[in-house]
């Protein structure tokens, strides 16, 4: 067995790694299987084989940031904006309930719009209809987040992105890494169940530093961690550069899975749009989540953060008939509970 097979198959039982073999592992591409047979092991042995539903809601695409990365940064002026009313909210919080999903995920760009009161309104209204909520809405102060779990928010989704504090600072133009580090912070200590991740391929970012970011999400104790290679959009910087790869996406993922056995993995839409059967693959390499969107058509052809997004030509119910189709013949099943994080370490 080469050095890096042995490391691989220790930290199936370990669940540790240093930076240096992750390193080596995500530049080594003739271990890949090897990597996601093991991830999907771990998966199995910690979360089972059900997969959790989480119906998406993309309630406003208003942001005030400017992510270099980004079709719906501030300083894209053609992209078409829109923001959902509350009743357009609850309506579709309703059906995400109606297709079985047992937890929504309110997710928007940085809208000022919806205030403090606004989202707690929300928040309340959702939580009435007996669903897990989670929210993916940004950076807010810890007086924000405190009004958002008393409001009854269950858990909330905020990427670090990278964490080379010089590649962050440079892709966030007047946002500072040590904010983002707050919010996490602020969001553990609240009692969220708390996700994050990063994004692979990023212009100049090395192996080294993805191996970072994974015990980052170590250290962090991640509930959730959600991640894709990077898509190139269309008026944004980065228009030009070179995407990232669906492979080193999985194989961040596969790691991921090894490094924190029991927490929640969707297999993400930036995998899916990079090859069609993207998701499945990753459920096959330790992903036990996916977010099927719920949001009307209309909406989400303008939820434009990266072009050729996944999904955009199927309603809500054909998603739906076609992910638990393709689910089942994994031999996996859906899961009928809200999917909290067990930990079982
Ligand atoms: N390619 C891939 N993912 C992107 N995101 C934003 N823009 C892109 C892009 N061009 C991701 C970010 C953000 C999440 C909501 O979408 O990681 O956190
Ligand atoms: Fe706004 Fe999120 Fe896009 Fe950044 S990634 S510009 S915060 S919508």
């Amino acid at each position: 067995m080469t050095d890096l097979i042995s490391s691989i198959k220790q930290a199936e039982i370990t669940h540790s790694l240093t930076e240096s073999e992750i390193t080596s592992i995500l530049k080594d591409d003739t271990v890949n299987e090897i990597l996601f047979d093991s991830a999907d092991k771990v998966r199995k042995k910690y979360v089972g084989n059900e997969v959790h539903l989480r119906g998406l809601i993309e309630f406003s695409n208003i942001c005030r940031c400017n992510c270099c990365y980004c079709g719906l940064r501030k300083d894209n002026s053609t992209a078409q904006r829109y923001r959902m009313t509350f009743d357009e909210i609850i309506l579709l919080a309703k059906k995400a309930k109606d297709f079985g999903y047992k937890t929504v995920v309110l997710q928007s760009g940085e809208d000022a719009f919806f205030d403090t009161d606004k989202m707690c309104k929300v928040i309340t209204s959702i939580k009435t209809l007996g669903l897990a909520l989670t929210l993916s809405i940004g950076e807010k102060s810890y007086e924000d987040y405190k009004a958002y779990k008393d409001a009854g928010a269950d858990r909330y989704l905020l990427r670090i992105e990278t964490t080379d504090k010089n590649l962050y600072q440079k892709l966030h133009p007047s946002m500072s890494f040590e904010n983002r580090i707050r919010c996490l912070n602020d969001l553990k200590t609240l009692g969220f169940e708390v996700g994050t991740g990063c994004l692979v391929g990023l212009p100049a970012q090395s192996d080294k530093s993805l191996a970072r970011d994974i015990l980052f999400f170590k250290k962090l104790d991640a509930d959730m961690i959600g991640l894709g290679p990077f898509i190139p959009c269309p008026k944004t910087p980065l228009q030009n550069e070179k995407g990232g790869t669906l492979i080193k996406a999985l194989k961040v993922m596969a790691l991921t899975r090894l490094l924190l056995p029991d927490i929640n993995i969707p297999a993400t839409t930036a995998m899916e749009t990079l090859q069609e059967n993207g998701r499945l693959l990753a459920l096959q390499s330790g992903a036990n989540v996916v977010m099927p969107n719920v949001t009307d058509e209309e909406c989400k052809q303008k939820y434009t953060i990266y072009p050729g997004k996944a999904g955009l030509n199927n309603t809500a119910q054909e998603y739906k008939n076609s992910i638990v189709k393709k689910i089942e013949s994994l031999g996996r099943t859906i899961s009928q509970d809200y999917g909290f994080h067990k930990k079982r370490v």
